[in-house]
């Protein structure tokens, strides 16, 4: 039996962190996932449940509860049981998203059940503080980044892709307001880890940030360590 291997992927919204991560599972065989929706669903239960995300003791009952899986390939994302997938990514629950994740409770129910899923499997686990502390012994660490008004454009791409019109300046304006709670909060804020790679993908197109990680990853993990695949 290969021993398993965790490649953590971190960074702001818009750095290209999906895309590259799902990229790089897929060409490994590994498995994808996205702690990001994990605390998008925590919200959308919340804000369904007329919880508000100030009621912090509700709020880490609900993380507690949560049953959230992912079918294969990330594709889906199903809360106790029903296909969240779309309704994760209305901006009103970005919003709720990110105030979940400043609630130390909701953070370490995510971390327990991020853990327990890479427990036998090799991932690919995408999210701000998978290097520094779901995994801070993990194989590779990649931080990627990118200017914020190209962070915005991408964000702004993607949720017109999705049928959603919304204006340049909202979009800037909401992920700034996230960027800067991510990365002030009290409970794991947004840091790159001293030990992993940053990549600024500003320039670059996937598929050069795509082969960048994919030579990292195989150069670290072909390093006198077995390879799983
Ligand atoms: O990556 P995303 O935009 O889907 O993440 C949603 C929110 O969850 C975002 O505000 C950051 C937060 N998050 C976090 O605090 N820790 C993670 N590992 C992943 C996401």
């Amino acid at each position: 039996m290969s021993r398993r291997i965790v490649v953590a992927i971190d960074g702001p919204a818009g750095a290209g962190k999906s895309t590259i991560a799902r990229a790089i599972a897929a060409r490994l065989g590994y498995i994808y996932i996205d702690t990001g929706a994990m605390y998008r669903a925590v919200g959308l239960w919340a804000v369904r449940s007329g919880i508000g995300l100030d009621e912090t003791h509700k709020v880490e009952e609900l993380a507690r509860h949560a049953n959230i899986e992912f079918s294969a390939g990330a594709a889906s994302v199903i809360l106790n049981g029903e296909d969240v997938t779309k309704a994760i990514r209305d901006p009103q629950i970005s919003d709720a998203a990110s105030k979940a994740s400043a609630i130390a409770g909701v953070r370490h129910a995510m971390v327990e059940a991020q853990r327990r899923m890479a427990e036998d499997a090799s991932v690919v686990m995408e999210g701000r503080d998978i290097g520094t502390v779901v995994f801070p012994g993990a194989d590779v660490k990649i931080f990627l980044d990118a200017k914020p008004e190209v962070r915005a454009e991408r964000r702004m791409e993607e949720l017109r892709a999705k049928g959603q019109d919304v204006g340049a300046e909202t979009v800037a304006r909401e992920m700034a307001e996230r960027d800067q709670r991510d990365r002030t909060r009290a409970e794991s804020p947004l840091v790159q880890a001293p030990d992993a790679l940053y990549i600024d993908t500003t320039g670059l197109s996937i598929e050069e940030v795509e082969e960048a990680v994919l030579r990292i990853v195989r150069a670290r993990v072909s390093n006198g360590k077995e390879v799983v695949r």
